[in-house]
Protein backbone atom coordinates (compact mmCIF):
# COMPACT_ATOMS: atom_id res chain seq x y z
CA UNK A 1 0.00 0.00 0.00
CA UNK A 2 1.40 3.40 -0.79
CA UNK A 3 2.14 6.01 1.63
CA UNK A 4 1.09 9.87 1.67
CA UNK A 5 4.10 11.90 3.05
CA UNK A 6 5.06 15.51 3.53
CA UNK A 7 7.76 17.33 5.03
CA UNK A 8 8.18 20.74 6.54
CA UNK A 9 11.35 22.46 7.79
CA UNK A 10 12.48 23.82 11.08
CA UNK A 11 13.33 27.82 10.84
CA UNK A 12 15.62 30.27 12.91
CA UNK A 13 14.23 34.42 13.90
CA UNK A 14 17.47 36.35 12.49
CA UNK A 15 15.68 40.18 13.91
CA UNK A 16 12.93 40.77 15.67
CA UNK A 17 11.29 38.00 17.73
CA UNK A 18 9.14 38.95 20.52
CA UNK A 19 8.47 42.39 18.88
CA UNK A 20 7.04 41.08 15.76
CA UNK A 21 4.25 40.32 18.44
CA UNK A 22 3.64 43.86 19.11
CA UNK A 23 3.22 44.71 15.44
CA UNK A 24 7.32 45.35 14.49
CA UNK A 25 8.94 43.90 11.59
CA UNK A 26 11.11 41.10 11.72
CA UNK A 27 13.11 38.06 9.85
CA UNK A 28 13.13 34.90 9.63
CA UNK A 29 14.76 32.07 7.52
CA UNK A 30 13.99 28.40 7.14
CA UNK A 31 16.25 25.71 8.39
CA UNK A 32 16.06 22.81 6.22
CA UNK A 33 18.94 20.83 7.80
CA UNK A 34 15.79 19.89 9.95
CA UNK A 35 12.39 18.52 9.03
CA UNK A 36 9.06 17.38 10.54
CA UNK A 37 7.06 14.45 8.66
CA UNK A 38 4.09 13.28 8.41
CA UNK A 39 3.34 9.30 6.65
CA UNK A 40 -0.30 8.54 6.25
CA UNK A 41 -1.14 5.15 5.55
CA UNK A 42 -4.60 3.95 4.35
CA UNK A 43 -6.75 1.32 6.87
CA UNK A 44 -9.06 0.13 4.84
CA UNK A 45 -10.13 -2.55 7.24
CA UNK A 46 -10.99 0.09 10.11
CA UNK A 47 -14.32 1.81 10.23
CA UNK A 48 -14.62 5.33 8.11
CA UNK A 49 -13.05 8.50 10.35
CA UNK A 50 -11.21 6.36 12.38
CA UNK A 51 -7.75 7.81 12.43
CA UNK A 52 -4.81 6.11 14.71
CA UNK A 53 -2.10 8.73 15.39
CA UNK A 54 1.69 7.71 16.19
CA UNK A 55 4.24 10.28 17.15
CA UNK A 56 6.94 7.93 18.58
CA UNK A 57 9.24 11.18 19.36
CA UNK A 58 6.39 12.73 21.82
CA UNK A 59 5.37 9.15 22.79
CA UNK A 60 1.90 9.08 21.73
CA UNK A 61 0.30 6.66 20.06
CA UNK A 62 -3.92 7.09 20.33
CA UNK A 63 -6.92 7.57 18.04
CA UNK A 64 -7.23 11.06 16.81
CA UNK A 65 -11.11 11.04 18.62
CA UNK A 66 -9.61 10.07 21.97
CA UNK A 67 -7.09 13.09 21.78
CA UNK A 68 -8.37 16.44 23.47
CA UNK A 69 -10.14 18.45 21.06
CA UNK A 70 -7.63 21.85 21.38
CA UNK A 71 -4.68 18.73 20.48
CA UNK A 72 -2.31 20.38 17.93
CA UNK A 73 -2.64 17.19 16.01
CA UNK A 74 -6.12 16.99 16.16
CA UNK A 75 -6.60 20.83 14.99
CA UNK A 76 -4.23 20.09 12.16
CA UNK A 77 -5.75 17.02 10.94
CA UNK A 78 -9.56 18.74 11.64
CA UNK A 79 -8.53 22.10 9.88
CA UNK A 80 -7.42 20.21 6.90
CA UNK A 81 -10.65 18.58 6.54
CA UNK A 82 -12.26 21.70 7.56
CA UNK A 83 -10.63 23.27 4.88
CA UNK A 84 -11.63 20.93 2.20
CA UNK A 85 -15.01 20.52 3.25
CA UNK A 86 -15.11 16.85 3.87
CA UNK A 87 -17.40 15.97 6.44
CA UNK A 88 -16.12 11.95 7.48
CA UNK A 89 -12.63 11.31 7.00
CA UNK A 90 -11.77 7.57 5.43
CA UNK A 91 -9.88 5.42 8.26
CA UNK A 92 -5.95 6.34 8.12
CA UNK A 93 -2.86 5.57 10.31
CA UNK A 94 -0.93 9.31 10.31
CA UNK A 95 3.17 8.45 11.55
CA UNK A 96 4.84 11.97 12.94
CA UNK A 97 8.64 11.89 12.90
CA UNK A 98 10.67 15.05 13.60
CA UNK A 99 14.31 15.87 13.47
CA UNK A 100 13.55 19.42 14.81
CA UNK A 101 14.06 19.58 18.69
CA UNK A 102 10.42 21.00 20.97
CA UNK A 103 10.38 23.99 22.51
CA UNK A 104 13.66 25.31 21.49
CA UNK A 105 12.84 28.09 19.13
CA UNK A 106 13.62 26.45 15.73
CA UNK A 107 9.53 26.11 14.97
CA UNK A 108 8.98 22.48 15.72
CA UNK A 109 5.25 23.27 16.49
CA UNK A 110 4.44 24.73 13.54
CA UNK A 111 6.92 22.37 11.31
CA UNK A 112 4.92 19.55 12.82
CA UNK A 113 1.24 21.22 11.93
CA UNK A 114 2.41 22.44 8.06
CA UNK A 115 3.14 18.53 7.48
CA UNK A 116 0.44 17.59 9.13
CA UNK A 117 -2.14 19.83 7.25
CA UNK A 118 -0.24 19.18 3.84
CA UNK A 119 -0.10 15.09 4.26
CA UNK A 120 -3.93 14.84 4.99
CA UNK A 121 -5.08 17.09 2.43
CA UNK A 122 -2.51 15.11 -0.04
CA UNK A 123 -3.77 11.93 1.33
CA UNK A 124 -7.90 13.57 0.44
CA UNK A 125 -6.69 13.67 -3.07
CA UNK A 126 -6.68 17.57 -2.90
CA UNK A 127 -3.58 19.09 -2.06
CA UNK A 128 -4.02 22.71 0.04
CA UNK A 129 -2.50 26.25 -1.53
CA UNK A 130 0.21 27.05 0.96
CA UNK A 131 -1.59 29.96 2.04
CA UNK A 132 -4.35 27.69 3.68
CA UNK A 133 -1.50 25.10 4.94
CA UNK A 134 -0.04 28.24 6.94
CA UNK A 135 -3.33 29.47 8.36
CA UNK A 136 -3.67 26.19 9.58
CA UNK A 137 -0.90 25.95 11.00
CA UNK A 138 -1.31 29.91 12.43
CA UNK A 139 -4.94 28.37 14.22
CA UNK A 140 -2.90 25.61 16.20
CA UNK A 141 -0.06 28.27 16.98
CA UNK A 142 -3.25 30.61 18.50
CA UNK A 143 -4.75 27.44 20.36
CA UNK A 144 -1.23 27.13 22.18
CA UNK A 145 0.27 30.18 22.59
CA UNK A 146 -2.56 33.27 22.30
CA UNK A 147 -0.85 35.94 20.90
CA UNK A 148 1.49 34.09 18.08
CA UNK A 149 2.52 36.41 15.50
CA UNK A 150 2.28 34.39 12.44
CA UNK A 151 5.82 34.21 11.51
CA UNK A 152 6.71 30.52 12.43
CA UNK A 153 3.64 29.36 10.39
CA UNK A 154 4.67 31.82 7.41
CA UNK A 155 8.43 31.11 6.78
CA UNK A 156 7.72 26.94 7.40
CA UNK A 157 4.64 26.84 5.12
CA UNK A 158 6.44 29.19 2.54
CA UNK A 159 10.37 27.72 3.01
CA UNK A 160 11.34 30.73 2.19
CA UNK A 161 13.42 34.18 3.79
CA UNK A 162 10.81 36.56 4.90
CA UNK A 163 10.18 39.89 6.00
CA UNK A 164 7.17 39.89 8.89
CA UNK A 165 4.86 42.50 9.76
CA UNK A 166 1.85 40.98 12.05
CA UNK A 167 -1.28 41.90 10.17
CA UNK A 168 0.05 42.33 6.77
CA UNK A 169 1.20 40.31 3.92
CA UNK A 170 4.74 38.73 3.87
CA UNK A 171 7.19 39.71 1.90
CA UNK A 172 9.88 37.84 0.13
CA UNK A 173 13.38 38.76 1.35
CA UNK A 174 15.71 38.59 -1.73
CA UNK A 175 19.37 37.66 0.01
CA UNK A 176 21.62 39.56 -2.07
CA UNK A 177 24.58 37.60 -1.02
CA UNK A 178 24.71 34.14 0.57
CA UNK A 179 25.85 33.97 4.29
CA UNK A 180 26.66 30.96 6.71
CA UNK A 181 24.84 30.44 9.60
CA UNK A 182 26.00 28.38 12.81
CA UNK A 183 22.81 27.57 15.00
CA UNK A 184 23.83 25.92 18.38
CA UNK A 185 21.14 24.57 20.66
CA UNK A 186 21.51 25.30 24.53
CA UNK A 187 19.68 21.82 25.25
CA UNK A 188 16.92 24.16 27.65
CA UNK A 189 13.61 23.34 26.51
CA UNK A 190 11.65 26.63 26.85
CA UNK A 191 8.02 26.82 25.86
CA UNK A 192 6.93 29.52 23.21
CA UNK A 193 3.88 30.25 25.52
CA UNK A 194 5.71 30.95 28.30
CA UNK A 195 8.43 33.11 27.11
CA UNK A 196 5.50 35.40 25.30
CA UNK A 197 3.69 35.64 29.21
CA UNK A 198 6.57 36.72 30.12
CA UNK A 199 6.99 39.50 28.10
CA UNK A 200 3.29 40.38 27.79
CA UNK A 201 3.60 40.71 31.68
CA UNK A 202 6.51 42.96 32.03
CA UNK A 203 5.16 45.17 29.30
CA UNK A 204 1.71 45.37 31.09
CA UNK A 205 3.71 46.84 33.48
CA UNK A 206 6.12 49.23 32.19
CA UNK A 207 4.48 49.70 28.52
CA UNK A 208 6.42 52.46 27.36
CA UNK A 209 9.94 51.50 28.03
CA UNK A 210 9.30 48.31 26.36
CA UNK A 211 7.75 49.66 23.71
CA UNK A 212 10.56 51.82 22.87
CA UNK A 213 12.90 48.20 22.90
CA UNK A 214 10.48 47.14 20.31
CA UNK A 215 11.11 50.07 18.50
CA UNK A 216 14.39 49.43 18.50
CA UNK A 217 14.82 46.22 17.66
CA UNK A 218 12.02 46.90 14.69
CA UNK A 219 14.51 49.47 13.46
CA UNK A 220 17.00 46.86 13.63
CA UNK A 221 15.11 44.71 11.40
CA UNK A 222 14.47 47.11 8.47
CA UNK A 223 18.21 47.81 8.75
CA UNK A 224 18.94 43.69 8.36
CA UNK A 225 16.67 43.82 5.18
CA UNK A 226 18.42 46.32 4.19
CA UNK A 227 21.90 45.12 4.24
CA UNK A 228 20.69 41.67 3.31
CA UNK A 229 19.38 42.71 0.13
CA UNK A 230 22.31 44.84 -0.85
CA UNK A 231 24.37 41.55 -0.07
CA UNK A 232 26.44 43.40 2.65
CA UNK A 233 26.53 40.75 5.52
CA UNK A 234 29.13 42.24 7.26
CA UNK A 235 26.74 44.99 8.25
CA UNK A 236 24.44 42.25 9.95
CA UNK A 237 26.90 41.27 12.21
CA UNK A 238 26.73 44.21 14.65
CA UNK A 239 23.01 44.34 13.90
CA UNK A 240 22.49 40.71 15.49
CA UNK A 241 25.00 42.03 19.10
CA UNK A 242 22.93 44.85 18.83
CA UNK A 243 19.39 42.85 18.94
CA UNK A 244 21.00 40.48 21.34
CA UNK A 245 21.21 42.66 23.74
CA UNK A 246 17.70 44.06 23.50
CA UNK A 247 16.57 40.64 23.95
CA UNK A 248 18.34 40.36 27.30
CA UNK A 249 16.71 43.88 28.18
CA UNK A 250 13.46 42.21 27.21
CA UNK A 251 14.64 39.52 30.13
CA UNK A 252 14.55 36.32 27.38
CA UNK A 253 18.02 35.45 27.42
CA UNK A 254 19.34 33.32 30.35
CA UNK A 255 23.43 33.39 31.05
CA UNK A 256 23.50 29.61 29.07
CA UNK A 257 22.06 31.64 25.93
CA UNK A 258 24.49 34.69 26.80
CA UNK A 259 27.58 32.04 27.43
CA UNK A 260 27.15 30.39 23.85
CA UNK A 261 27.15 33.38 22.11
CA UNK A 262 30.06 35.17 23.84
CA UNK A 263 32.02 32.09 22.80
CA UNK A 264 31.01 32.44 18.96
CA UNK A 265 32.00 36.09 19.05
CA UNK A 266 35.16 35.24 21.14
CA UNK A 267 36.02 32.52 17.98
CA UNK A 268 35.72 35.04 15.72
CA UNK A 269 31.95 35.10 14.38
CA UNK A 270 30.52 38.35 13.12
CA UNK A 271 27.66 38.73 15.65
CA UNK A 272 25.75 36.55 17.23
CA UNK A 273 21.89 36.47 19.51
CA UNK A 274 19.33 33.79 20.88
CA UNK A 275 16.58 32.71 18.08
CA UNK A 276 13.04 32.45 18.66
CA UNK A 277 11.60 32.91 22.31
CA UNK A 278 14.35 32.38 24.26
CA UNK A 279 14.67 31.51 27.72
CA UNK A 280 16.66 28.25 26.62
CA UNK A 281 16.30 27.14 23.07
CA UNK A 282 18.77 28.11 20.16
CA UNK A 283 21.08 30.76 19.52
CA UNK A 284 22.78 31.79 15.66
CA UNK A 285 25.92 32.92 14.96
CA UNK A 286 27.18 34.69 11.82
CA UNK A 287 30.35 32.87 10.37
CA UNK A 288 32.06 33.24 7.68
CA UNK A 289 32.58 29.80 5.52
CA UNK A 290 36.14 29.43 6.65
CA UNK A 291 35.38 30.32 10.68
CA UNK A 292 32.03 28.46 10.54
CA UNK A 293 33.39 24.86 12.14
CA UNK A 294 35.71 26.73 14.95
CA UNK A 295 33.14 29.03 15.78
CA UNK A 296 30.21 25.64 15.98
CA UNK A 297 33.22 23.74 17.91
CA UNK A 298 33.73 26.55 20.62
CA UNK A 299 29.79 27.15 20.82
CA UNK A 300 29.69 23.37 21.68
CA UNK A 301 32.75 23.63 24.12
CA UNK A 302 30.54 26.34 25.94
CA UNK A 303 27.87 24.16 26.95
CA UNK A 304 25.87 23.71 22.89
CA UNK A 305 24.62 20.30 22.59
CA UNK A 306 24.07 20.85 19.15
CA UNK A 307 25.05 22.81 16.34
CA UNK A 308 23.60 23.12 13.01
CA UNK A 309 25.90 25.24 10.15
CA UNK A 310 23.49 26.05 7.20
CA UNK A 311 23.94 28.49 4.58
CA UNK A 312 21.21 31.05 3.76
CA UNK A 313 20.67 32.30 -0.23
C1 LIG B 1 8.74 32.53 18.25
O1 LIG B 1 9.40 31.78 17.24
C2 LIG B 1 8.80 33.99 17.92
C3 LIG B 1 8.13 34.91 18.92
O2 LIG B 1 8.30 36.24 18.41
C4 LIG B 1 6.65 34.61 19.07
C5 LIG B 1 5.83 34.95 17.83
O3 LIG B 1 6.29 35.70 16.96
O4 LIG B 1 4.69 34.48 17.77
C6 LIG B 1 8.78 34.84 20.28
Amino acid sequence: MTATAACAPGKVILFGEHAVVYGRPAIAVPVTHVQAKAVILASPAAPPGRVEVDAPGIGLKAALADLPREHPLRLAVEGAQEALQIRQLPAFRLRITSTIPIASGLGSGAAVSVAVARAVSAFLGQELPVEQISAIAYRVDQAHHGTPSGIDNTVIAYAQPIFFVRGQPFERLQVGAPFTLVIGDSGLRSPTVDAVAGVRLRWQADSAAYEAIFDQVGGLAREARRAMEAGQIDALGPLMIANHALLQRLEVSCPELDRLVQAALAAGAHGAKLSGAGRGGNMIALASPESAEAVAAAIRAAGAVNTIITRIE
